[in-house]
């Protein structure tokens, strides 16, 4: 099928190549000159594993381009995903201005019984909404419109794009349903041909068919209800602090309830990210507009705003104040795998530590490019060690691969003083010890 993605972030790029490694005829478009040219150029502004191999072997096959024209982007397309930004807006609300400017360009340009498709996580009812304005200024022109929710999690976007727990569509038609159940078909057959890992044993997954609005439901429920596991498990970890009991006892006993589940239970700095801050707000807002007190996500969005809070009172207890110290920073992006760092914690606990007068050496995989334009006053090296030489403490912001497997007697001989704060829970508390350390977590004895 021929298919147009529009909005080349973190979503419409996977997207777009996942599509075209469907076997689509895919072109991917933004509105943003410098993303363009770059994507034209056959780089790709962002990093996410597999993307890179999948994109530039699609670009190889010719179903992946890039076009700069929005006539020629928007006016060949059986299917058009809609993939743009959808920011907070002070007031929590999400910012569809982006989406006003593809309903223009779909207008003028898509061909008849185009079938449109929000992906982009929207408010409920944005579908519909968009349907009508459709339906309004191009009356000749009768436009499917569907709602399609990714669930694509950054750091393992392609492999969830490729299976993924469940499909969604918010269909109004079954000519709607027949159409984006073809775009996702070879996902559904068995054997499919993964190019990931090969031969795909797992089943295929279900389909879920709902109206439009339902399906954008879905998704700020589950996100939603992600944020609030991470929370809960977050006060459970304040909580075990003022007993001294052991947090990480407390989830795993926990997960292994199968109503329950051990994902997202992870306590430590809270949630991060461009989804799960602004979904919990926007979902909050949205059920505020339509008359219900969701109060619990104002509860869950409060218990991650103290995350950095307690994180740094820990710090600064352990130091004897941050004022003139020297803190090696670990770990950047808001979670391990991405370059991402927007509403990472790392940022408020950047921040935090500068306002305080620390000096600060900071190490992370990839995101330290990103970060250096925020905090230009921060000294950055690429080898944890050296981050380390002649720091008073040692916090760990991500949970990094490599950052799981540092050699602690090595970090030892590096640093000043031999103080750890662990904000993601990740390192070994008996091999700390062993290597000299004074070690603190979140929720975890000392
Ligand atoms: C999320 C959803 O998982 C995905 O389905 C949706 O489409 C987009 O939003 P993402 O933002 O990539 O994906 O990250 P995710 O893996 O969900 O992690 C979000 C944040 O929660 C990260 O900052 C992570 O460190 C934190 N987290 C996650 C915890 O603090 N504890 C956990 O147990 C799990």
């Amino acid at each position: 099928m021929k298919v147009s993605v529009i909005g080349c972030g973190y979503v419409g790029l996977v997207t777009a190549a996942c599509l075209a490694e469907l076997g689509h005829e895919v072109i991917g478009y933004d509105d943003d000159p410098g993303k363009q040219a770059a994507l034209e150029a056959g780089r790709l502004p962002l990093f996410e594993p597999h993307l890179e191999e999948l994109a530039a072997r699609h670009r190889r096959s010719g179903r992946l381009r890039f076009r700069r024209e929005a006539a020629e982007a928007y006016g060949a397309a059986e299917v058009l995903f809609i993939c743009v930004n959808t920011p907070p807006l002070p007031t929590g609300d999400a910012d569809l201005s982006a989406l006003g400017r593809v309903a223009r360009y779909i207008v003028a340009y898509a061909p008849p019984a185009t079938l449109v498709v929000t992906k982009s996580t929207v408010p409920v009812r944005t579908t519909p909404a968009l349907a009508a304005r459709l339906a309004s200024e191009r009356p000749d022109n009768p436009f499917q419109v569907a709602s399609n929710p990714e669930f694509l999690r950054e750091g393992t976007a392609v492999r969830d794009f490729l299976h993924p727990y469940r499909i969604v569509l918010g269909v109004s038609s079954k000519t709607a349903e027949k159409k984006l159940r073809a775009v996702y078909q070879p996902l559904l057959e068995r054997p499919f041909h993964c190019p990931l890992h090969q031969p795909c044993t797992e089943p295929p997954p279900p389909v879920v068919v709902t109206d439009a609005v339902t399906a954008e439901l879905i998704k700020h429920a589950a996100n939603s209800f992600l944020a609030l596991k991470i929370s809960y498990a977050n006060a459970l970890a304040d909580l075990c602090d003022l007993c001294g009991a052991d947090v990480e006892k407390v989830v795993e006993a926990m997960g292994l309830d199968p109503r329950i589940g051990p994902q997202f239970l992870r306590p430590g700095l809270g949630f991060g990210g461009f989804c799960l801050p602004k979904d919990v707000q926007a979902f909050y807002r949205l059920a505020e507009r339509s008359g219900y007190d969701f109060s619990l996500l104002w509860e869950v969005d409060r218990i991650n705003q103290q995350r950095v809070t307690r994180f740094l009172d820990k710090a600064r207890e352990l130091v004897g104040g941050l004022g003139g110290k020297t803190i090696a920073v670990l770990g950047l992006s808001f979670k391990p795998d991405t370059d991402d760092i927007r509403f990472a914690p790392s940022l408020a606990v950047l921040e935090g530590l500068l306002r305080e007068g620390a000096r600060v050496r900071a190490s992370d995989p990839q995101a330290m490019e990103k970060t250096r334009s925020l905090f230009p006053g921060v000294a950055y090296t690429r080898d944890p060690y050296q981050a380390a030489l002649g720091a008073d403490c040692l916090l760990l912001l991500t949970e990094w691969e490599e950052f799981l497997h540092l050699d602690w007697s090595r970090m030892g001989q590096a640093m000043k003083r031999h103080l750890v704060v662990d904000g993601r829970n990740c390192l070994d508390p008996a091999v700390l010890k062993a290597s000299g350390f004074t070690y603190r977590a979140m929720g975890r004895p000392g």
